[in-house]
């Protein structure tokens, strides 16, 4: 009898935890690992629904073996998601499972040729098509963009469980608890939100759509490709990554500095100092030791924004330039932002600063604190000015 979790009935989990990789997509910090989900659902047809990536094959190959029944085979591969930390293991697995038809979409198959060189043994499905395993019945609802253009997602109507592919997954491997009645919820939501922000933010808009769409499927387990599968609350996933997509906002403050020789750093501290005084509790980065994945995760839900570094050849401090690069990627709306820049010899954070506020249409409160060399005490007494000018909005 095997131990691997149990989804629904007849529903294993067949997925890896992945301790190995120190960035995902060679960007994102995993402190915590990481888990590709697949899923076995085994009637008197046999569907593995996404696979892994493709180091950790004899793993998977191990746990799916373990869960087929004596002389039986895998019939189905549905790839909800083409990306190659769930397709990397494609090639061997149809080599063992030579009689397996692969589902996707027309998005999909075209991928599979570009990735993989081949789309033969494939079965195209549009939105809303049944595949019937006997009990269970796959139905498969297209959601492009979430975060590929192939993205979709399937649903067993005759277990309740949803398989999301990428959306409502987070960061964090699964072996201390697969399900969200298993594991530490905070720990859990701060790695589910730095994957959001980290990984789909930019395509919000789409997941906004694709939640829409849900409306009109009865889930009662949502089960990501990666990170905790939810059955005690199945709606929470769905209800974060909704007000995540949507932007919306806590009236606080990230303040994220650089600063090479402390005055910079001191502009900042006037700042928070005076945010709290007004009863905030602004989170402070350096952004030159701590990485952007922490950094735009802690800006995401919270309304406050103040940026404050020096001048750098002309530029605004490099950590800073990479921030507000991954900031625009992810097409950052809605904040209330405030500027400190300093300079020795000439200007140039400070427009660098304000064209990026223009371009992504977001407010600047004033003052804008732009300091020639190390700041003065009527420079300190604008950044407390630009303190109380920031609680004040956020209050209203
Ligand atoms: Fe988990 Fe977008 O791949």
């Amino acid at each position: 009898m095997t131990k691997l979790p149990r989804v629904a009935s007849d529903t294993f989990w067949v997925g890896v935890n992945d301790h190995e990789t120190d960035l995902f997509e060679a960007l994102w910090p995993l402190p915590y690992g990481v888990s590709y989900n697949a899923y076995l659902v085994v009637g008197e047809k046999i569907a593995l629904i996404d696979a892994v990536k493709g180091h950790f094959l004899p793993e998977h190959l191990r746990k799916i073996r373990e869960v087929l029944p004596p002389g039986r085979s895998v019939d189905y591969l549905i790839i909800n998601h083409m990306e190659p930390d769930h397709t990397g293991a494609l090639e061997v697995l149809r080599s063992v499972f030579p009689g397996m038809t692969i589902i996707g979409n027309n998005k999909t198959l075209g991928m599979l040729e570009a990735f993989y060189g081949s789309s033969s043994s494939c079965r195209q499905v549009q939105d809303g098509d049944l595949l019937d395993l006997g009990t269970h019945k796959l139905q498969f609802h297209l959601t492009p963009m979430v975060h590929w253009p192939e993205t979709m997602m399937t649903y067993d109507g005759a277990t309740g469980v949803l398989f999301s592919g990428d959306a409502f997954g987070g960061f964090g491997a699964v072996d201390e608890g697969l399900f969200d009645d298993e594991v530490n919820l905070e720990k859990m939501h701060k790695e589910m939100l730095r994957y959001f922000t980290n990984i789909v933010a930019r395509y919000g808009q789409m997941v906004l759509k694709a939640i829409d769409k849900l409306r009109q499927v009865p889930f009662t387990v949502v089960a990501p490709t990666h990170g905790t599968v939810w059955r005690r609350d199945p709606s929470m996933p769905v209800r974060l990554y909704g007000r995540w997509s949507a932007q919306e906002c806590d009236p606080a403050v990230v303040v994220a500095y650089g600063s090479m020789y402390g005055n910079t750093y001191r502009l900042a501290e006037a700042v928070t100092r005076g945010l709290t005084e007004h009863g905030f509790r602004p989170l402070v980065h350096d952004v030159a030791r701590t990485h952007a994945s922490e950094v735009i995760a802690d800006i995401w839900p919270r309304k406050g924004l103040i940026l404050a570094c020096p001048t750098y050849n002309t530029g605004l401090f490099p950590p800073m330039e990479a921030l507000l690069a991954f900031l625009e990627n992810k097409l950052l709306k809605h904040r209330l932002v405030g500027f400190v820049t300093s300079y020795a010899w000439a200007g140039g954070a400070r427009k660098t600063l304000e064209d990026f506020a223009h371009r992504l249409s977001l407010e600047v409160v004033e003052p804008v604190v732009d300091v020639k060399g190390a700041g003065t005490p009527q420079d300190l007494a604008q950044c407390r000015l630009l303190a109380s000018n920031l609680a004040e909005r956020l209050s209203q």
